[in-house]
């Protein structure tokens, strides 16, 4: 199947359990046609940006990408200024900014609230991190810097590595992996294990993985490793953070120590789970995954919208 018989115009963008590998690689096949395109393919639509939880990727790519296509965003700079402080609920809200924009891009601290938001309006809804649960541009952008710097979806060895538990572009990029054919090894502290149900996901679809808590046993054979921050912000107990706030740092003398093949990734921010020293590193490419965001995220704003390039 190819882009041009598939459509996804006017689909919500939620989970990456609603798309087929087909789709998910229609995405990747457009974008490459948007990494310089800048023609104004959205003048006249507006993007909804709704974000209920600190942002600067995400949010700044998709108004980059809106703008650089001749389109326009509108949205709070803090959601404490929106009427939600006063007790609105969300489907309320997105009733309201429905009658304002085109498409609607939502973050929001709670599992499940973007699926809330697609359920209360006839707009396309992007889903741009829901709690732990999931963050599809994210996981569209890590496969195609895994596909730029690899040049396959398939026959990988990825780690991933720091808190599986509540990292929403891990149980996001995990879900996806389902659908290829990789070995993925699940390396955190063991308060910080993935939940139970990614793992159900992987079984139900053959997938073969581990789980460790030492990364060294197992860099060697590893071709991605995929890193990520504690997420302070979801621990219940302070104390807990505490416990595991260290727990992982990679530098360019450990790195170096497994070989120069590896590719290191990162979805971003990070803390210190990154030493700043592997910024130039070849196999490092956090950067590059922010700037395939943007490329992405065109493609994606145009797909939705039903306004293809021309
Ligand atoms: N990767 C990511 O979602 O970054 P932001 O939180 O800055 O959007």
């Amino acid at each position: 199947m190819t882009t041009e018989t598939l459509s996804l115009v006017g689909r919500d963008l939620i989970s990456m359990r609603d798309f087929t590998r087909d789709e998910l690689l229609a995405f990747l096949d457009e974008a490459r046609a948007f990494e310089d395109f800048r023609e104004p393919i959205l003048l006249g639509l507006v993007l909804g940006s709704l974000f209920f939880e600190p942002s600067t990727r995400t949010n700044l790519s998709f108004s980059g990408a809106m703008q650089r296509l001749g389109g326009s965003v509108l949205g709070f700079a803090d959601s404490k200024v929106s009427s939600t402080a006063k007790g609105e609920s969300l489907a309320d809200t997105i009733r309201a900014v429905e009658n304002y924009c085109d498409i609607i891009l939502l973050r929001h601290p709670l599992e499940g609230a973007a699926r809330l938001a697609a359920e209360s309006t006839g707009l396309p809804v992007i889903n741009a991190g829901d709690g732990t649960n999931q963050h599809p541009t994210q996981t569209l952008l890590d496969l195609y810097t895994i596909q730029q710097r690899r040049g396959r979806l398939d026959n990988l060895k990825i780690a991933f590595i720091g808190d599986l538990k509540y990292s929403r572009t891990v149980h996001s990029l995990i879900d996806t992996l389902a659908h290829f054919d990789n070995e993925l090894f699940l390396i955190s502290p063991p308060t910080l294990r993935i939940p139970a149900e990614f793992l159900e996901e992987l079984d139900a679809r053959g997938t073969v993985y581990s789980e460790d808590e030492d990364f060294f046993a197992v860099a060697k054979d590893v071709d991605i490793l995929y890193t990520t921050r504690i997420q302070q912000e979801r621990f219940p107990d302070p104390v807990e953070y505490e416990k595991v706030k260290n727990a992982y740092r990679i530098d360019r003398e450990g790195l170096q120590k497994i070989g120069d093949e590896i590719t290191l990734m990162h979805p971003l921010p990070r803390v210190n789970e990154i030493a700043t020293d592997l910024d130039d590193y070849p196999g490092s490419a956090y950067f590059e995954q922010v700037r395939n965001g943007v490329t992405i995220r065109k493609a994606v704003l145009s797909m939705l919208l039903g306004k293809p390039r021309v």
